[in-house]
């Protein structure tokens, strides 16, 4: 009787786009059962990913996870994607403290630190899409 898999899927073009997809996702974990601060943690991730892929690469997608049945592990997964230029100094960036911008540069490696699984996959020319998971 779940709703296992459960998929949320927002084009990201503006801040508005992005503050939806935030809340929706906030939602969804508290539906799931994530702990008030997990699950702003959730939501905090899909904030940062979403002003970057808005401030970087103009417009891209988020989609938002959830594996909720009865028969196997829960979790919730974001993927954040993009066609934009793609994260130059990776390292750097993952290493935090590092923005082109005048930011703060702590979203990727603030992001990492936030959840149970983070994967980038980037490249010049060929965007990038952030995977990142947190176990129930
Ligand atoms: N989706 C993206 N496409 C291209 N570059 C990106 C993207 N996301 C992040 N970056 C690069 O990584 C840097 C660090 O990002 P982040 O950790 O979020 O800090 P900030 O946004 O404060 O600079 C950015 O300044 C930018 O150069
Ligand atoms: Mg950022």
């Amino acid at each position: 009787m779940s709703s296992s898999p459960n998929t949320l899927f927002f084009r990201i073009e503006t801040v508005h786009d992005v503050s939806s997809a935030r809340r929706k996702g906030l939602m969804l974990a508290m539906d799931m059962g994530f702990q008030t601060a997990d699950a702003t943690k959730i939501a905090v991730v899909i904030s940062e990913l979403g002003r970057n892929i808005v401030s970087y690469a103009g417009k891209g997608t988020i989609t938002v996870l959830s594996q909720a049945g009865d028969n196997s592990r829960k979790y919730i997964k974001i993927i954040a994607d993009d066609r934009g230029p793609g994260i130059k100094n990776l390292n750097q960036v993952l290493d935090g403290g590092y923005t082109t911008s005048g930011g703060m540069g702590l979203g990727v490696s603030g992001s990492r630190k936030l959840m149970d699984e983070f994967n980038i996959r980037t490249g010049e020319g060929e965007g990038t899409t952030i995977t990142a998971l947190k176990w129930l």
